[in-house]
């Protein structure tokens, strides 16, 4: 079901996380089959991983080729070594990258060198997002403003308490960089991905409550903004 919600929001709901890998898959494939040298701003987390399971098995078919894209990072975690099963990077290399045969990737490792690799490219033509539990992109906490800079974060105690599901125990890094809210916001088209009941109130905010700084992904309404939630998540 597709509805409309305000300007320039698309939402697209769909039955459950298998259907909502099928409809990202068909949007992120089209939009490289209209842009073969797409930049794609890439996050990892729980959300997205059905999708990139299905875009493995197109790509494995031969239904689409990832060869000319560009896979940039989104956001990763301070202090770890480079070889960290743990880092964001090593994840976004296994559920992404390899599975699709990509070859162009931009790694986040420092601010300045990041906003430099990523203008040479000519700027993030779709941006992949999930939505954190208290309504962060990326590693953008709240408060975010539309201009905030890619820079390092201190995260927050709900985020430290959410990222801890990815590391089975493992102490989760306090400090991050992330991609800014105003390399986010300028993106040519965005794909955000919501899936899970415990996702439903602050969707609800994100796209009907006041646009603020408080609520990040709020300020993804007036972008070329598609939505894709699973009936759990918008009910
Ligand atoms: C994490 C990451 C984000 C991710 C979000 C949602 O903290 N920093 O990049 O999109 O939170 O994660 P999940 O999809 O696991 O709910």
């Amino acid at each position: 079901m597709v509805e409309a919600v305000g300007a320039g929001v698309t939402l697209k709901t769909v039955p459950d996380t298998q259907a909502l890998a099928q409809a990202a898959a068909d949007l992120i494939c089209a939009a490289v089959r209209a842009n073969p040298d797409l930049s794609i701003l890439v996050a990892t987390g729980n959300t997205p991983m059905p999708t990139y399971t299905e875009l493995a098995q197109r790509v494995q078919h031969g239904e689409i080729d990832f060869s000319r894209v560009t896979a940039v990072q989104l956001d990763e975690y301070l202090g770890l070594t480079d070889d960290d099963p743990r880092s964001l990077w090593s994840w976004m290399q296994r559920s992404f990258v390899a599975p699709l045969g990509i070859t162009r990737t931009v790694r986040l490792h420092t601010p300045e060198e990041f906003d430099r690799e990523v203008a040479a490219l000519g700027g993030i033509d779709l941006a992949l997002l999930g939505l954190g539990p208290n309504g962060h992109l990326g590693f953008n906490e709240p408060p975010s403003p539309p201009d905030a800079p890619t820079r390092t974060v201190t995260l927050t105690p709900e985020s430290l308490e959410s990222n801890r599901v990815y590391w089975d125990g493992l102490p989760v890094p306090t400090g991050a960089v992330t991609a800014g809210m105003n390399l986010i916001l300028s993106a040519r088209q965005t794909l955000l991905l919501v899936s899970g009941a415990h996702k439903r109130a602050i969707l609800r905010r994100t796209l009907e409550g006041p646009q603020t700084p408080d609520l990040p992904a709020s300020l993804l309404r007036g972008t070329a903004l598609t939505v894709l939630a699973d009936e759990a998540a918008w009910a």
